[in-house]
């Protein structure tokens, strides 16, 4: 099928190489005139595991195009993807100026049928909008063309967005649309062939569906930093309490690990937007707002431990940090916990020392010009001639250690890890005191 996607981040490259990976002939459009050429070239602007792969492969096999011409985009696929971002307004609210302006542009060059898309995470009611707004172009124009809009979020893990699209949980599918649902059942069908995975629903559901997976994921990682900081004030374990909860199959495992905070293009704003959504109905989601207030704390424990551990004078003080990205197997920084972290380290007076197996670049290009910032090409060399060791990913590389190495590297024999990576014992053979989340009498730093 002839398939348009607009908006080459994240979640439009990784659509469209997928899309063109299984044989449909699909055109990226992107405004990022920067990006579009590099991805011509066959550079890929993010990392991503596998996605390079799957991208030169199509671009060969001249399944996968791109360009920031709109008007050959949109007269391109019958199916038009919106995957633009929605970053959070002023308010908190998402805001949805990019994915209207596509929009607007779809129903300024359409001269058939289409299907307008929306993959890009938005609110309650944007399909309506995107409708109007394409559907106000087409009026300029005086043409009466038919056109449908469905929602169809997306649920893809940067890390393993590639992996995640290729086999999903689901295929949430938002319209009223009977030609539509045909359309999008075969372009997924594909994706399908094990098990039906999708499920169809109304459009306001569908859309409601993202920020509801979302703002559940959220809500259990705050609920357990929440019992993390009871369980230090109570000089309880976390990590026995999260095995002996996990194993009740109506918790389970996933998405209970304490640590720093959560962070990334997603949870945040799209908690903080869903709060703000339920504000402008009438109705304070007391939770939502909770669950917000808990991380936003939660960026500042690993801070406040190094702070306390030196009798609040940070001043000078230099700290060893692995891990900047937001999360293991990306090199995104967005939200991620480590600015935090890094941000109240230099105003403490303090220099980091970081190491990231894949952020460096993202860091660089966030803080170009802090002085109190030095990238360091491997893990080793971020501590030498640090004072205290703090982890804030749990990339795999960092899980096991040389810790005699890091006992021998440290002015201080001191780690922080926000990741709870290792176990406390194991520290203390090796000479190390630990300090993590959640984890014993010990480990209890108030502000
Ligand atoms: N990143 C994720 O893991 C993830 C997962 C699920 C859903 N989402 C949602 O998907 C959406 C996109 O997220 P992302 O992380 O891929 O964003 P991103 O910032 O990585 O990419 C967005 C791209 O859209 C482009 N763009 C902006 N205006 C455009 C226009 N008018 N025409 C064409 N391109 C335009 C930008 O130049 C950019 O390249 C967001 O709503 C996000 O919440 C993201």
């Amino acid at each position: 099928m002839k398939v348009t996607i607009f908006g080459t981040g994240y979640v439009g490259l990784v659509t469209g190489a997928c899309l063109a990976d299984v044989g449909h002939d699909v055109l990226c459009m992107d405004v990022d005139q920067g990006k579009i050429e590099r991805l011509k070239n066959g550079q890929i602007p993010i990392y991503e595991p596998g996605l390079e792969a799957i991208v030169s492969h199509n671009v060969e096999a001249g399944r996968l195009l791109f360009t920031t011409d709109a008007e050959q985009a949109v007269q391109h696929g019958i199916l038009q993807f919106i995957a633009v971002g929605t970053p959070p307004d002023e308010d908190g609210s998402a805001d949805l100026q990019y994915v209207t302006a596509v929009a607007k542009t779809i129903g300024q060059y359409m001269t058939d049928y289409k299907v307008i898309i929306d993959k890009s995470t938005v609110p309650v009611g944007t399909g309506d909008k995107v409708y109007a707004a394409a559907r106000a172009s087409l009026d300029h124009r005086g043409l009466e063309l038919e056109l449908d809009v469905v929602s169809n979020p997306e649920f893809l893990k940067e890390g393993a967005a590639v992996n995640d699209f290729m086999k999903p949980d689901r295929i949430v599918i938002g319209t009223e649309s009977e030609r539509a649902r045909e359309l999008l059942r075969e372009v997924y069908y594909p994706f399908n062939r094990n098990h039906d995975r999708m499920i169809y629903m109304d459009r306001r559901s569908a859309e409601l569906t993202k920020y509801a997976a979302n703002a559940m994921l959220a809500t259990k990682i705050s609920f357990m930093n929440e019992i993390a900081n009871l369980a230090e004030r109570l000089g309880a374990d976390i990590e026995a309490v999260r095995r002996g909860i996990g194993s009740d199959p109506r918790i389970g495992y996933h998405f209970i690990y304490p640590g720093c905070g959560y962070g990334g293009s997603c949870f945040p704003k799209d908690v903080t937007a869903l709060s703000r959504t339920a504000r402008d109905c009438g109705y304070e989601s007391r939770l939502l707002n909770a669950v917000e207030a808990v991380n936003a704390a939660q960026k500042h424990v690993l801070f406040d431990k190094v702070s306390h551990y030196f009798g609040g004078d940070l001043s000078g003080k230099v700290v060893a940090l692995w891990g900047l990205a937001f999360k293991p197997n990306t090199d995104d920084m967005r939200e991620a916990s480590a600015r935090t972290l890094m941000e109240n380290l230099w105003k403490a007076d303090a220099r980091v020392q970081a190491f990231d197996p894949e952020a460096m670049d993202e860091t660089q290009r966030i803080y170009p010009d802090e002085e109190g910032l030095q990238l360091c090409g491997t893990k080793e060399q971020a501590l030498k001639g640090a004072d205290v060791l703090v982890i804030c990913t749990e990339w795999k590389e960092f899980r096991s250690p040389d810790f005699p190495a890091i006992a021998a590297a440290l002015r201080e024999p001191v780690v922080f890890d926000g990741r709870n990576l290792y176990e406390p014992e194991m520290l203390t053979r090796y000479g190390l005191m630990y300090y993590a989340i959640g984890r014993g009498s010990n480990q209890f730093q108030s502000a």
